[in-house]
């Protein structure tokens, strides 16, 4: 019989490295609470409607990346709801804000979350059909301050203290402005006249983007391309007076805080929400991503609310792909190796299990962690498998039940001490 094996694009995460990913999610959380930040979980399938409407349907990720099905019809109804496995989760966050009337309390929300996000794109190193985003979401109505270019700022800070906490090195950040949402269809249709006479000089894909979506053409990668991208119109051109103020404003901020940063005025990100700031981190190469360097992306949002049938609600925010984040600690080896459990405990014989694990429940009740071997293990095997797992190894054997005083193994020491049963825990903790 054929073995069953992980979907395509798909994986599993195992222990140890699971225990990286643990960490990740807990500087995350103690980083954004630091920040105002509360955890928010939302569904990982909605109404397909709510990405068409909230992403884009022109974009790639509405348009071809969909994990999109036709539920069972319900008995009270004789249409089907299409439901979609979420491929980003700033539309659910913002669909949770509108039902939940969070407007209603006048105060600015800022809402982190962690969980897994569902694309249909071509698997390669860090870039999966199930990947895993951390972001956040920080909006409200416009009197909470919501549309200040100090949120901006606010967000892009704390992404790089998050990310010099984890020891991420050499990370970049990019920032532009797309303009506001009067900003935009000018720059589109100026985009759109200069592509007109040149666009049958370039890619299939690009000729594409040209008629759909020109603002794509701008971080398409095609080498053959880039001239023509270079002599094309820039947004920075088409931005209003208060677009560029608020950009100024950003960039002042930055500055003041000490966060470095390069504006690139092809920066205009995949999805159809963003006005004003967009923003990248990237990793520098021979960090483990291949060509798949960006670490994180966001930006400004205006409109998306009312798009969703809410009040006007201005936002900010981002994800960050953690799959490539841990790709990336683990190739700039950031972190700390495994760290080893701090006992084994061996027994001589099946008779001292039960004495065994008793032991083992007295120690992990005071905080250490502990393995217990078996006592059908000879003393060689006990050994071997305590060397692999922990710092120490206890040996449970007749003498040592009855006197209760047990034999220790410091393995990085290569000793072995004799230590009263009242003395183990504080023996071990040294
Ligand atoms: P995005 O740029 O589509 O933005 O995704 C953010 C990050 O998710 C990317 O920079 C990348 O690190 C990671 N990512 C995306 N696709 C994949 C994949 N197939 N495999 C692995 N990692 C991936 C958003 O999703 C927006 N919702 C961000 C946002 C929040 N903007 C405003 N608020």
């Amino acid at each position: 019989m054929a073995t069953l094996k992980a979907v395509r694009g798909t994986r599993d995460l195992l222990p140890p490295e699971t225990a990286l990913w643990n960490y990740v999610d807990e500087t995350a959380r103690d980083v954004f609470t630091r920040y105002g930040f509360g955890e928010i979980r939302t569904p990982i399938f909605e109404d397909t409607a709510l990405f068409a409407r909230g992403v884009g349907e022109e974009t790639d990720i509405v348009s071809k990346e969909m994990y999109t099905w036709q539920d069972r019809t319900r008995a009270d109804s004789d249409s089907a709801q299409s439901l979609t496995l979420r491929p980003e989760n700033t539309a659910g966050v913002v669909r949770a804000y509108i039902e939940h009337k969070l407007a209603d309390t006048g105060m600015l929300q800022k809402l982190f979350y962690i969980g897994p996000q569902f694309r249909r794109e071509r698997p390669q190193r860090g870039r999966y059909r199930q990947f895993w985003q951390i972001g956040a979401e920080v909006l409200g109505p416009a009197w909470s301050g919501a549309d200040s270019a100090l949120r901006d700022a606010e967000v892009l800070e704390m992404l790089s203290t998050f990310l010099n906490e984890l020891g991420v090195k050499g990370w970049k950040l990019e920032v532009n402005s797309v303009g506001s949402s009067t900003d935009r269809p000018k720059y589109i249709a100026a985009l759109r006249e200069a592509l007109a006479p040149v666009k049958d000089r370039m890619s299939a894909d690009n000729q594409r983007r040209a008629e759909t979506n020109p603002l794509r053409v701008l971080d398409s990668k095609d080498a053959g391309d880039q001239e023509i991208i270079d002599g094309l119109p820039k947004i920075a051109d088409f931005l209003d007076e208060t677009s560029k103020e608020h950009f100024a404003q950003v960039l002042a901020a930055l500055d003041a805080c000490g966060v470095a940063y390069t504006v690139n005025p092809r920066l205009v990100r995949g999805l159809d929400y963003y006005t004003r700031t967009t923003f990248e981190f990237t990793v520098p190469d021979g960090s483990g991503l291949g060509t798949q360097n960006a670490l994180l992306g966001g930006g400004r949002y205006d409109g998306l609310s009312e798009l969703l049938g809410g009040p006007k609600a201005p936002g900010i925010g981002f994800a960050i792909g953690e799959d490539r984040l841990i790709l990336t600690l683990q190739a700039q080896e950031a972190v700390a190796k495994e760290q080893k459990l701090d006992a084994f405990i061996a027994p001589m014989g099946v008779e001292r299990n039960a004495a065994a694990l008793a032991l083992a429940q007295e120690l992990r009740q005071s905080g250490l962690s502990v393995e217990v071997g078996d006592g059908s293990f000879r003393l060689k095997k006990s050994f071997e498998a305590a060397d692999k797992l922990a710092r120490t190894m206890v040996i449970v054997g007749e003498e040592e039940v009855s006197s209760g005083i047990l034999t220790v193994k410091d393995f990085s020491a290569g000793e072995q001490t004799k230590v009263p049963r009242a003395e183990l825990v504080s023996f071990l903790r040294a």
